[in-house]
């Protein structure tokens, strides 16, 4: 017998941003009653799942990455009341709301770290990882921090070093301290019974440090001009065994709650990164698979090698999933480049698993361009190339000033990009031929096929060098999905599946039926085509 798919795995995630979605009170800032405001945008796109960045009060050393209290709203997204308001009103028209769970580390003004740096005896002393400085009086460890520099910051009034793995304000938090562990598991308790359908738990593979806090070892391979970070390999800093067993414990404490998701932010090479499923699937629902953010290339056989290899990988049972941008990685468009917009939007919504779309990649939106004195990022402040201000500038909704984020009047906390004129909501739900009208179509197309939302996945060799095929089944229900990495015309053959249906092509410019022993696809087409059934 077949199992019924879960919510999570026949959804669509849209990643929103919260500060750049859109603006409600013109103070230049995206909130939550924006968001509200925009629901019916995302039942008319077909969207079912929303992830919201932080939104907890913080100080914003690292835009709500570092909080301040886990258990309320930040006065510049809006209240309490709001948030509630939004689950409601979310739940009424059948969206889910998942949050931004970050147990790393808190801001370095949440009053436990106030508490634990006050004195060295303090009860929540242990809380976070204090060390003596070394003999020389430098840090305890050679660990870097990922926004540059080293990871641990002195504090002179009471003579130790605090762990640090991102902003000197965002303080480690130590995950072996038993009652970090309860508190942190009544914060997901008092968001589950709010109604809050799952949790993205930001760096989940960071959370326990080697006991001894070992120096890591020197990365042969790095060399100048590389991340800062990747100097050394994070042997001793970044997942350690200990972990799976506190992941273990946020998952049974989510499945008493019914069926929420539990995704896990995890920057690792697959084969780890399978590890967590759980050995008896009992930890992420979603180890969240940054596969395509890492690609070198976008060309098919590199696609294929990583798709292929990713499913082989997957434990039994596992459910895939696949993210296409986020607020930390430069937007897919600027990264594969504009010609491929389409192809990679149609790979994301046909593959098996889950899909993860960042707001505003659905119109195709690129990098916008941040003058060097209008840089936000922590990370970006000493290596402006690092920094993450242009995947985060606002959604573009309209042609009017600010986009229709902000009222006109008003400077958004980043510049709109200069394309929104013609890069917008309004403009591309008008236009039978944009990209918001094929993601539409894509997701109309996942929801009502069962082969495409809960099918196999199976890729074919030999098709061309510049095409990857692949086609996903389910009962009997056959689906070809053919796409064309190249800007050249690429005739296949495919003589044994005969004839097929073309149901949407990336131009959204053709349908019906089709020769599949000699079907020709443009320059940077992708075509979603129904076999006969098997
Ligand atoms: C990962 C988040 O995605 C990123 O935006 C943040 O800066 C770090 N974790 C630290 O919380």
């Amino acid at each position: 017998m077949q199992q019924i798919p879960s919510w999570w795995q026949t959804s669509t995630i849209y990643q929103i941003y919260p500060r750049s979605f859109q603006d409600s009170n013109g103070d230049g800032i995206g909130d939550l009653r924006g968001i509200i405001n925009r629901l019916d945008y995302f039942r008319w796109l077909g969207i079912d799942t929303l992830w919201l960045s932080p939104v907890y009060p913080s100080p914003m050393a690292d835009f709500g990455y570092d909080i301040a209290n886990y258990s309320d709203i930040d006065p510049t997204f809006g209240t309490l009341a709001d948030m509630d308001d939004l689950i409601r009103e979310a739940h009424q028209c059948d969206l889910k709301i998942l949050l931004d769970f970050v147990p790393n580390h808190t801001s370095d003004e949440h009053d436990w770290f106030k508490e634990s740096r006050s004195n060295r005896t303090n009860a929540k002393r242990d809380w976070y990882i204090w060390r003596d400085p070394a003999p020389n009086g430098g840090p305890p460890n050679n660990w870097l921090a990922h926004f540059g520099g080293n990871a641990w910051a002195f504090d002179e009034q009471t003579g130790q070093y605090y762990l640090h793995l991102f902003h000197e304000k965002q303080p480690d938090l130590n995950w072996r301290n038993p009652e970090v562990q309860q508190a942190m598991y009544d914060v997901l308790r008092f968001w589950l019974k709010r109604g809050i359908d799952g949790f993205r738990v930001d760096v989940i593979w960071l959370l326990i440090k080697d006991g001894q806090l070992r120096d890591n070892p020197l990365n042969p391979d790095w060399k100048e001009g590389d991340f800062p970070m990747d100097r050394l390999v994070s042997v001793y800093s970044h997942d350690q065994p200990e972990v799976h067993e506190i992941i273990r414990e946020m998952r049974t404490l989510l499945d008493s709650f019914g069926e929420r998701v539990l995704i896990g932010e995890i920057y690792l090479p697959v084969p780890r990164l399978m590890q967590y499923y759980g050995e008896n699937l009992d930890e992420a629902h979603l180890p969240f698979n940054f596969q395509f953010i890492g690609l070198a290339e976008w060309n098919a056989q590199m696609i294929r090698t990583c798709v292929d290899a990713y499913e082989t990988a997957l434990p039994a049972g596992a459910w895939p999933n696949w993210v296409l941008g986020n607020h930390d990685n430069a937007r897919v468009v600027s990264r594969a480049g504009k010609e491929l917009a389409r192809v990679a939007q149609m790979l994301l919504l046909t593959l098996r698993g889950t899909p993860t779309c960042y707001y505003g990649d659905e119109l195709g939106m690129q990098d916008g361009i941040i003058p060097l004195e209008m840089i936000h990022d922590p990370r970006g402040r000493d290596n402006p190339a690092d920094s993450r201000d242009p995947e985060r500038t606002p959604m573009q909704w309209d042609a009017t000033p600010n986009a229709g984020f902000s009222p006109a009047h008003v400077q958004p906390w980043l510049p709109v990009s200069n394309d929104y004129k013609t890069m917008n909501v309004a403009v591309q739900r008008e236009d039978k031929h944009s990209m918001l009208t094929l993601t539409r179509s894509l997701l109309t197309l996942r929801k009502s096929m069962a082969s495409l939302h809960q099918g196999s996945y199976r890729s074919l060799d030999a098709v061309s060098s510049t095409c990857f095929a692949y086609i996903r089944e389910h009962a009997g229900e056959r689906t070809l999905i053919v796409l064309n990495f190249s800007a050249n015309e690429q005739t296949i053959s495919l003589s044994d599946l005969a004839h097929g249906q073309i149901l949407l092509s990336t131009q959204l410019d053709r349908e019906g039926k089709i020769n599949l022993s000699h079907f020709t696809l443009r320059g940077f087409e992708g075509c979603l085509i129904a076999l006969p059934n098997a």
